[in-house]
């Protein structure tokens, strides 16, 4: 679809400046948020603002630094340390990650982390309004950013405004712990559009919504008090074609390196995570270890590659759930290990795309076990990097909002260690016909509801309102 509007994008993290220069995906992006919003970007073109990345010690007074990469003008600010370390190491990484993911054990309440908050979205805000113009479409992502549409309104802001939650929506009894649940939701309501992956998140929003401010909602829009804002699902998704099989000299090195080439008979299982408690790591190795006991003439059959790549490392959160996946690295290796063999191979750092497509084309089986995550884009990579005539097995986590639709994957629940287990067996002995059929169906959905298809379907929403 083209858009008659210029279209604005407002996120946190962007891609750095450098991966434009090297035409796109010669480097590692950082998570499903950058790698769906940048495909549409490149279609649409427009102006993406969001945060350098970088920090400097002083309190910043500089304004953003703004850069044309072809169609996209990139525009972004840097923030002191402590304003890191509140807004996002804090706030955004220890409160609202967990608490939108339905870890409330895990969530860390702080006034002073949430007022730095406010301030950030405050300054996102006035560092943004002098680029808007009076027709633009603003499309605010990711949760980071809440109260963003709040402010552009107190500065005066007309325009349309849409919000994209790239998590889930828990339950309204989660979402309460939250101190601050009204002000947010409040907030919410600012924008016209807000979207989420899933009818299930909508219905959470919802419920959430009747629970604190008690407004009404019509099936589309959410009235409360002065404002209505339009609920909708928007499932996000990936552009396919990027991740097709076309290089042929990079698989084979990939095989000689697994030791692949050597061993025609070896089954190559795959996980490729951020390393982020809420991929449930941990629980997917010893799903692999429980694999390994139960089917001992496996054995050296079996290699296991988990791409861990580094998240949030200065999280404690994060640092605990290294060390864990560590040590459970080092157990599960040194109990099966053969002389000419290593079960798993631990990868911690962060692949090219293009790289992570001969991975996901090589492998027979892709693990896909988070505990919970909003959708989870790595699921549709690995479809659509797959050989049609052989295909290898997806096995996806109930919990993801991939799931929903993608109803051809080995479904599993990943706290039943003995049941994915047998699951896992099952894909890695599915017969050609099965994982062909699968395949198809598989990959007809991940073309249907692709970056593009995302991207356009929320923007032509958001300009008929
Ligand atoms: N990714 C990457 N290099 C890596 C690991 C991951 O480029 O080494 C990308 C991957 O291709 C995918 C994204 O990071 O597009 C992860 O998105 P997903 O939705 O699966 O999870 P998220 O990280 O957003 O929670
Ligand atoms: C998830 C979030 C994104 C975030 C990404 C990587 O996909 O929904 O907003 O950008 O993780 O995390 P990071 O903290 O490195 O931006």
């Amino acid at each position: 679809m083209a858009l008659n509007r210029r279209l604005i994008v407002v996120s946190n993290r962007v891609p750095p400046g450098s991966s434009f220069e090297s035409q796109g995906r010669g480097e590692a992006s950082v998570g499903g948020l950058v790698t769906a919003v940048r495909a549409a970007m490149e279609q649409s073109g427009g102006l993406w603002f969001g945060w350098s990345g970088r920090s400097t010690r002083r309190r910043v007074t500089t304004g953003p630094t703004v850069r044309l990469y072809g169609r996209i003008q990139l525009a972004t600010m840097d923030l002191s340390d402590d304003e890191v370390s509140l807004f996002y190491l804090g706030f955004s990484n220890r409160t609202l990650w967990p608490l939108l993911h339905s870890f409330p054990t895990r969530v860390v309440i702080r006034h002073d982390t949430y007022r730095a908050y406010r301030r950030i979205n405050q300054r996102f805000a006035q560092a943004l309004m002098p680029f808007l113009r009076p027709d633009d479409i603003v499309w605010v992502q990711d949760f980071h950013l809440f109260h963003l549409g709040y402010e552009l309104r107190r500065l005066g802001w007309q325009g349309k405004l849409g919000f994209f939650l790239h998590v889930p929506f828990p339950p309204a009894e989660i979402f309460s712990i939250l101190p601050w649940a009204s002000d947010t939701l409040s907030s919410l309501l600012q924008y016209d559009l807000v979207g989420l992956h899933d009818d299930r998140y909508v219905h959470n929003l919802v419920d959430t919504l009747n629970f604190k401010l008690g407004g009404e909602f019509d099936g589309e829009n959410y009235r409360y008090r002065d404002d209505t804002a339009r609920l909708g699902a928007f499932p996000i998704g990936i552009d396919p074609n990027s991740f097709k099989p076309r290089e042929e000299g990079h698989a084979h090195t990939l095989e000689n390196e697994l030791g692949l080439a050597d061993n025609p008979d070896r089954k190559l299982i795959l996980g490729v995570d951020r390393l982020d408690y809420t991929k449930g790591i941990p629980h997917r190795l010893r799903i692999f270890e429980r694999l390994l006991e139960r089917h001992p003439t496996l054995g050296s059959k079996l290699l296991y590659v988990q791409i861990s790549s580094p998240s949030r490392t200065r999280v404690p959160e994060y640092v605990q759930e290294k060390d864990q996946v560590e040590r459970l690295v080092g157990q599960i290796n040194g109990r099966f290990s053969e002389a000419g063999w290593v079960p798993i191979r631990y990868l911690y750092r962060s692949y090219a795309q293009s790289e992570l497509a001969g991975f996901y084309h090589d492998a027979d089986v892709c693990l896909v076990t988070p505990l919970r995550d909003g959708m989870n884009l790595v699921a549709k990579e690995f479809v659509a990097a797959q050989d049609t005539d052989s295909p290898g097995v997806l096995v996806l986590s109930s919990f993801t909002g991939a799931a929903s639709t993608m109803k051809d994957a080995v479904i599993v629940n990943p706290y039943d260690i003995e049941g994915t287990a047998e699951a896992t067996y099952r894909a890695l002995r599915m017969p050609a016909t099965e994982r062909r059929r699968r395949n198809r169906s598989l990959l007809s959905v991940v073309e249907r509801h692709s970056s593009q298809n995302w991207s356009d379907s929320f923007c032509a929403a958001l300009q008929e309102l």
